[in-house]
């Protein structure tokens, strides 16, 4: 049995790790009562005790907005966590998998998906916080192929908070809604971005990983890109297609500048993971094919999310 202890088992990709959960590999997922990212003790001392195989650290301060107002809290979380998960890993001998972010980067290529070892810009708390996390990873566990940060982006899944959610309880709430046309990114699901945490985890000859990249570096993102803008469309349009929105909803463009938010978002931020399936011999799922398997699923548990 390989040993993998999950952080974040309350999260869209914690909860979706756990529900694809191969054979052999024996989960331990503490909750944040049992595991506080912010107590540096305790995230030394869980690794002291279990010594994992692997780590998949897929909890974070995910509210972008509320970053920038709880700054101290968030590089506690976000990048001091993972700073100590590396330095006890490397005494324990086993892996980190560091679920990283889109917004390390600063949007400025606006046409042109991001590859893995590209100049890293963030322009927010949360994008430099999780910066910090990957550059920590890469001091410490460099050289050792112990390392592996997997970035991606606009993650949904039928969990928790994410931008599905957002439209459909505004879509219950309003007939117009005004949403940013001019962020171009990727949606994907957290099951496919679960299987490739599983597949790292099983892979024989981890080499291959940092073969033409030492950083360790994985980007990972369902197919094609898209703005806001088109997604809460298809959101619309995917949910009145399959009966879990009976109401017509008046969706209009509007740019970044005139939606205010307390944290600057990057224009563009797709990644380019053209080497991720090449490593695993795999091959990406359009985003909208994903994001109609996830409302059927929304759908079967719509009183459950009071929708
Ligand atoms: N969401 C996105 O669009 C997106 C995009 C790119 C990258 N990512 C990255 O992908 C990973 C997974 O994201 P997600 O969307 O699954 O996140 P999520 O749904 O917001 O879940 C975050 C998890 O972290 C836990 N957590 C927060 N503060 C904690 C603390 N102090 N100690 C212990 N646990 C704590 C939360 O626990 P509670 O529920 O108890 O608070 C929750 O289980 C994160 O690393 C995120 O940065 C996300």
């Amino acid at each position: 049995m390989i040993k993998i202890l999950i952080t974040g088992n309350t999260g869209q990709l914690g909860k979706s790790l756990i529900d694809i959960k191969p054979d052999n590999c024996e989960i331990i997922t503490p909750n944040k009562n049992e595991l506080d990212l912010s107590n540096s003790k305790q995230c030394r001392n869980i690794i002291n005790e279990i010594k994992p195989d692997w780590l998949i650290n897929c909890a974070a301060f995910t509210n972008v907005d509320a970053a920038e107002i709880k700054k101290d809290l968030t590089m506690k979380i976000n990048a001091n966590a993972p700073n100590i998960f590396a330095k006890s890993m490397k005494e324990q001998g086993g892996g980190l998998i560091q679920i990283s972010s889109d917004y390390v980067f600063d949007g400025h290529k606006r046409n042109q998906p991001y590859k893995v070892n590209e100049k890293r810009n963030p322009l927010n708390t949360y994008g430099y916080s999780k910066f910090k996390a990957e550059e920590s990873i890469q001091d410490i566990l460099g050289g050792t192929k112990k390392g592996i940060i997997l970035r991606t982006s606009w993650l949904i899944s039928p969990y928790g908070k994410n931008f599905i959610f957002k439209m459909l309880r505004l879509f219950n709430q309003k007939n117009t809604i005004q949403v940013v046309a001019d962020q171009i990114g990727c949606p994907t699901s957290t099951f496919g971005l679960s299987e490739l945490c599983w597949r790292i985890v099983n892979l024989k000859n981890q080499d291959l990983i940092f073969k033409n990249n030492k950083n360790g570096v994985l980007h990972w993102s369902d197919e094609g890109q898209t703005s806001w803008f088109e997604f809460a469309k298809t959101i619309r349009d995917l949910s009145q297609e399959i009966g879990l929105l009976d109401k017509k909803i008046e969706l209009i463009p509007i740019k970044s500048s005139a939606y205010k938010t307390t944290a600057k978002r990057p224009f563009y931020s797709v990644l380019d993971c053209e080497n991720t399936k090449n490593i695993f011999n795999i091959s990406g799922v359009f985003w909208k094919k994903n994001l109609k398997d996830i409302l059927q699923k929304i759908l079967l548990n719509r009183n459950s999310h009071h929708l």
